[in-house]
């Protein structure tokens, strides 16, 4: 997820039972232009494995280049992007809009599957507009030209994140292609991903919005077992999360980036709703752990085990001209 899948979200993820976590999307143009932080995109943690790193581009040259960096970063998968339904990309012609344009979207899925060793998957909307079931005719397609899977969200790019994923069209997904198929949308817990998969035939689910400041939502669709943290648990994984951002992107990006993520950990009735706007105010990355700690001051320890588990010396596993650490 854009603005949110960082490092940090996806080890988390990982420890807390997700089997593959994917990358934010990454623009094949930046990557072509070396362009500082879209480099950033491809540091690899040991611990993140599988991963999939997900692009996004219109031309099938540049994406082919950009996937063999990719594959070179260490991804496990690379993952294209037809789902985006945000302006700013589908304007130059890359994300949803290509479920309009299958020729190009099955020539980019081809070149880049000619380009590298690593499975392409592909990650796609319903389509473009309300009811539109252009991923039912476009999916095949993308398979023929060497999709080794399909995740599809089924909520239109008009929708953005309104209303409901309609997984019927899931169903009706799994059953014309071979490869496996991956549900994207509103799975929140236990119970309903068992539903999804049950219904539509899928090979998996996809967790996102729910996972944000949550990862005890993952354990739980995992495990099946409510997973109540303590607000100890929830102030140590806010405090980690908060330093391996400010390592990852540095403090003034982290400082901005971070916000969001102070309602998603500390809401949901686990701290008074004052306190999170209290946090946002904060000018300084340390005001802000000093703050969690008051509140919470059983967190230290929890954190000190929590950092004492995470693997030491291997943040960086490429050699990219990255000049500042942390990506610019
Ligand atoms: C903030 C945000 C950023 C997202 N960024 C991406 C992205 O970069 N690539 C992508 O394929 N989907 C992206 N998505 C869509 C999610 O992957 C997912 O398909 C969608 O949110 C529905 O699943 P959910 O109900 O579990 O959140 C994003 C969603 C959100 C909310």
């Amino acid at each position: 997820m854009a603005g949110v899948s960082v490092q940090a979200f996806r080890r988390q993820g990982r420890r807390y039972g997700a089997g593959l976590v994917c990358s934010e999307m990454v623009s094949c143009a930046g990557l072509q232009h070396r362009n500082e932080r879209t480099l950033g995109y491809l540091r690899i943690a040991s611990d993140e494995h599988p991963l999939a790193v997900q692009i996004f581009g219109s031309e099938p040259a540049t994406m082919a280049a950009a996937a063999r960096m990719v594959e070179d970063a260490g991804a496990d998968l690379v993952d294209i992007n037809f789902g985006c339904p945000v302006r700013k990309v589908t304007k130059t012609g890359a994300g949803a809009t290509l479920l309009e344009d299958p020729d190009r979207a099955c020539r980019i899925v081809s070149a880049v599957a000619e380009a590298i060793d690593v499975p392409v998957t592909v990650k796609m909307r319903r389509g473009l507009e309300d009811g539109s079931r252009a991923c039912l005719e476009v999916g095949p397609r993308l398979v023929d030209a060497g999709a080794a899977s399909l995740t599809l969200h089924p909520r239109s790019a008009r929708q953005m994140y309104t209303g409901f994923a309609d997984h019927s069209l899931t169903a009706e997904l799994v059953e014309r292609v071979e490869v496996p198929v991956v549900a994207s949308g509103d799975i929140t817990s236990h119970a309903r991903a068992e539903a999804v998969l049950a219904t539509t035939g899928a090979s998996a689910v996809m967790v996102g919005r729910a996972a944000q400041g949550n990862p005890w939502a993952l354990q739980e669709i995992v495990e099946g077992e409510p997973a109540q943290p303590t607000r100890e648990e929830v102030v140590a994984e806010l405090m980690l999360f908060i330093r391996e951002t400010v390592r990852e992107l540095g403090e003034t990006r982290a400082t901005s980036f971070l916000k969001k993520f102070y309602g998603w950990y500390l809401g949901r009735g686990r701290f008074p709703r004052q306190f999170k706007a209290e946090l946002t105010q904060l000018p300084m990355i340390a005001d802000v752990e000093q703050r969690l700690l008051i509140a919470a001051p059983g967190a230290a320890d929890v954190l000190e085990r929590l950092e004492s588990e995470l693997p030491v010396g291997d943040e960086i596993e490429l050699d990219l001209p990255i000049s500042i650490y942390g990506g610019g």
